[in-house]
């Protein structure tokens, strides 16, 4: 390392004299003899989330996740790699991954061996030498073993669930890190390619666009690519025997839809036959839909698991389970409006998802209206009357357990329904055309959306976000 200029002038005699110094100084920084003792150098187990402090991590960027998968039904052992490709924000003697059980054979970093330690959810990665502030990596994970099911705060299961003849992956808030190895935070979007390889006959189905399939030694492998940014919350992948329906829409949007055979009952089919008709709809709302590929995922869970679909980004999941119909059309048109609001344009914290269910819903009553069911007005008198709706502001969950309560979903579609009474039709639907395009691709908080209302209409819009979105009791009156 060059010496500092002034040093440079010292008498040789002085500059060796320093020499013990900087060196002691150097191993130091480099963790090279403490072990990155100096949290300078080390970066933070969390991205710093209120209502989720481990999830994500401090010190660098990810770019991409290149997984290298392999899947047993019989066992529900996976297999393989999974290659984290970041920009340090800092000098790293050592950062951490998130990643839930499994067992990690090696990590590798740029290459060269690293070391390894884990506590928790947390994989600790100490490169054979620290990266410098600025330095795009690869940190290369091979890990196997059998994926867990996570419990979240809230009771509902995520991360990775078997299925009778395969797997799905879902991961809101934290699941995907039961299955791959990440920066567990909506706030670092990555682009994603994920191969898998499953026994042949059975198909696996994931985000983005399918780049390749090929079969070898009685296996399939099936190539996935989604290269615009993906929240890893967002990150699926289902295995099993899939009926796979391949289209385009009108306007030429390719569409891929998996469905189970087992819950492809009448109502679902129907409404998987509105897509190209409810994505069309939804882009006069948003504006243009924002990525290359739609369609859905249609699986068939055990009973009692999973009971929710979810907005994997290009492809919302949805559950079949024996009994109630897989996907109805209002469950279909809040998980593609996510596509928007959610995927597109992403929380920056957990305690931002008003902004993705506050609108999902909100977009659930503009459809009811527009085919002829409730009215906007019934269905806001509705979430007004429920008393459940008034536990919180919806801007502040108070913990993980509450981040999918009824205040973010129907509190949060009032915030937009109050908007729209108070900026007229004109402007409010302008509005929710230029939000999207405002963050396309990219991240946003509570505070961005409030200082973006204002200077997009340039009326002060205080008094309505302080009583609707901030506010700890209910008005009087809708
Ligand atoms: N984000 C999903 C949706 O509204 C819902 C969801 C994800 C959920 N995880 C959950 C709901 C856990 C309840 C519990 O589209
Ligand atoms: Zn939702």
């Amino acid at each position: 390392m060059p010496l500092p200029p002034l040093v440079r002038r010292w008498p040789r005699a002085a500059r060796l004299a320093l020499l013990p110094l900087l060196l002691t100084c150097c191993l130091s920084c480099t963790g090279g003899g403490s072990g990155g003792a100096d949290p300078s150098v080390a970066g933070a187990p969390g991205a710093g989330d209120r209502l989720f402090p481990e999830a994500g991590n401090g010190g660098y960027d990810v770019t991409h996740y290149g997984l290298d998968l392999s899947y047993d039904p019989a066992s529900g052992r996976l297999s393989g790699s999974t290659a984290v490709t970041a920009t340090a924000t800092q000098r790293l003697a050592r950062f951490d991954l998130d990643l839930s059980g499994l067992t990690v054979a090696s990590v590798a970093v740029g290459g060269r061996p690293a070391t390894f330690s884990r506590a928790g959810d947390e994989l600790t990665v100490r490169p054979a030498r620290p990266l410098a502030r600025g330095a795009r990596f690869t940190a290369t994970v091979a890990y196997a073993g059998v994926p867990a099911t996570l419990t979240d705060p809230d009771g509902s299961k995520e991360g990775w669930l078997r299925t009778s003849d395969g797997a799905v992956a879902l991961g809101e808030p934290v699941g995907a890190m039961a299955w791959f190895p990440c920066d567990n935070h909506p706030s670092d979007k990555a682009a994603f390619d994920l191969t898998v390889s499953v026994p042949n006959g059975l198909t696996a189905v994931s985000n983005g666009e399918l780049a390749a399939t090929t079969r070898a030694g009685g296996r399939s492998v099936f190539h996935w690519r989604t290269s615009r940014p993906m929240a890893t919350y967002l990150a699926t992948l289902a295995i099993g025997h899939f009926t796979v329906s391949r289209s385009a829409t009108p306007g030429g949007l390719p569409l891929y839809t998996a469905v189970d055979p087992r819950s492809d009952d009448p109502e679902t089919a129907a409404a998987l036959r509105r897509i190209p008709e409810i994505l069309d709809w939804e882009s006069g709302l948003f504006g243009p839909y924002p990525f290359a590929s739609s369609g859905a995922i249609v699986a068939h869970l055990p009973s009692g698991e999973g009971g929710y679909a979810l907005e994997t980004q290009n492809r919302p999941f949805f559950p079949g389970a024996d009994g109630p119909p897989a996907a109805p059309l209002s469950t279909l048109v809040h998980e593609m409006s996510h596509q928007w609001v959610g995927d597109s344009v992403t929380p920056r914290s957990w305690q931002d998802i008003w902004l993705n269910e506050g609108f999902a819903t909100y977009t659930e009553w503009l459809w009811a209206a527009h085919e002829g069911g409730d009215s906007l007005d019934t269905s806001a008198a509705a979430a007004f009357g429920d008393s459940a709706a008034w536990a919180f502001p919806p801007a502040s969950p108070p913990t993980a357990a509450d981040v999918f309560a009824p205040p973010v979903y129907r509190r949060g579609a009032l915030v937009l329904y109050e908007l729209r009474r108070t900026l007229g039709d004109s402007t409010f639907f302008r509005l929710l055309r230029a939000w999207p395009a405002e963050h396309r691709y990219g991240n946003a908080s509570t505070a961005d959306f409030t200082a973006f209302c204002h200077r997009f209409t340039g009326r002060d819009l205080t008094p309505l976000f302080r009583t609707w979105l901030y506010g700890t009791s209910k008005p009087a009156q809708l």
